[in-house]
C-alpha cells in the first residue's frame, strides 16, 4: 500500500499527546497488478515556510475587519445573490466538492450558519470578490483528548472577474487569522483537487503543508476519479 497522508500532529494518543498519523491506500487496479509506481507524499514532515511575505494580519479578535484592499463580515441577503451569480458557473464548479449548489439551501447555510461555521464574505465597496469558508470540528484521536473543536477546515471561492489578482491569497490569508488568532483552533486544513494549481499554490504560498495526496480518490461529474490532495498547517507555524 502506499502511503497517502502524513498528518502533522494531526492525533491524539493517550498517553503520548499530539502525534503524527499516516494513512495509506491502495486501488483495485493496484492490487490486481494492473498499475503501479505511483509516488507516496515526502513532504509532510518538511518545515513550513510561506515563499514570500504573508499579507498583513487581519485582528478579528478586536473586530478589525479588513485587509489591505477587501472588507470582510458575515454575509447579508444582497452577498448571498452575488455569491449565486458565479457559484454554479462550470469554471468554477470544476473545483468544488458540490459542482452545483440548490439556491435555497445555499442561501439558508450562509444566512443561518451553525455555531461551528464561521464562513465569512470579501467584498470591495459593495461587490463581493469571493468568500471563505470555515468549519470548526473536533480533532481525531484517543478518546479523553481535548479534540472538541480545535480544528477547523477553510475553503474559498472567488468571483472569477477577480481571479488572478492576489485577492484568493488576501482572503484565504484572513481565513487563517480567523482561524488562529479568533477562533483559536490548534490545526487548520484545506482539501482540494490535485490538479487545482492555482489553489495549491495558494496553500504552499501561504505556508501551509501538503500532508495528504490521494490517488484517484475523488469522484467529479465530468472527469470520473480524479486526485484529491490537502493542505495542513498548525497554529504555532502560522506567522511564526
Ligand atoms: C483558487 C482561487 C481561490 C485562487 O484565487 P486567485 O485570487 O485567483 O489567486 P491569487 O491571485 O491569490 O494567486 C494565488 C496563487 O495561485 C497562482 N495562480 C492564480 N491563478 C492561477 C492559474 N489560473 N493557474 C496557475 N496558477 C494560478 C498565483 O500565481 C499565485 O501563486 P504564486 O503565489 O505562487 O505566484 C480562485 O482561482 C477561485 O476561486 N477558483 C475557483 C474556485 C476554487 O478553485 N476554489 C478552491 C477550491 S479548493
Amino acid at each position: 500500500m502506499r502511503r497517502e497522508e502524513h498528518g502533522v500532529e494531526d492525533s491524539w494518543h493517550a498517553e503520548h499527546g499530539w502525534v503524527d498519523g499516516y494513512g495509506y491506500a491502495i486501488l483495485a487496479e493496484e492490487w490486481r497488478g494492473e498499475v503501479g509506481g505511483l509516488r507516496e507524499i515526502r513532504d509532510a514532515s518538511a518545515a513550513v515556510q510561506p515563499r514570500r511575505a504573508l499579507p498583513p494580519a487581519v485582528a478579528w479578535e478586536t473586530g478589525e475587519r479588513h485587509t489591505a484592499r477587501l472588507s470582510l463580515g458575515d454575509a447579508a441577503p444582497d452577498d448571498v445573490d452575488q455569491i449565486l451569480r458565479y457559484r454554479n458557473r462550470p469554471e468554477v464548479g470544476r473545483w468544488m466538492l458540490r459542482a452545483r449548489v440548490e439556491p435555497e439551501a445555499f442561501r439558508r447555510a450562509w444566512l443561518e450558519p451553525g455555531e461551528r461555521d464561521r464562513s465569512f464574505v470579501a467584498r470591495l465597496g459593495d461587490r463581493v470578490v469571493g468568500s471563505c469558508s470555515i468549519q470548526v470540528r473536533d480533532g481525531s484521536g484517543q478518546p479523553g483528548g481535548p479534540v472538541q473543536g480545535c480544528e477547523a477546515e477553510i475553503g474559498y471561492v472567488l468571483d472569477p472577474a477577480f481571479h488572478g489578482q492576489g485577492y484568493g491569497r488576501e482572503i484565504a490569508a484572513a481565513g487563517l487569522d480567523r482561524c488562529f488568532r479568533e477562533l483559536r483552533v490548534r490545526r487548520v486544513t484545506a482539501g482540494l483537487y490535485a490538479d487545482n494549481v492555482a489553489s495549491a499554490r495558494l496553500l504552499s504560498g501561504l505556508g501551509m503543508r501538503l500532508e495528504q495526496y490521494g490517488v484517484r480518490d475523488s469522484w467529479l461529474p465530468d472527469h470520473g476519479w480524479v486526485d484529491g490532495a490537502a493542505y495542513g498547517l498548525l497554529a504555532r507555524e502560522w506567522r511564526a
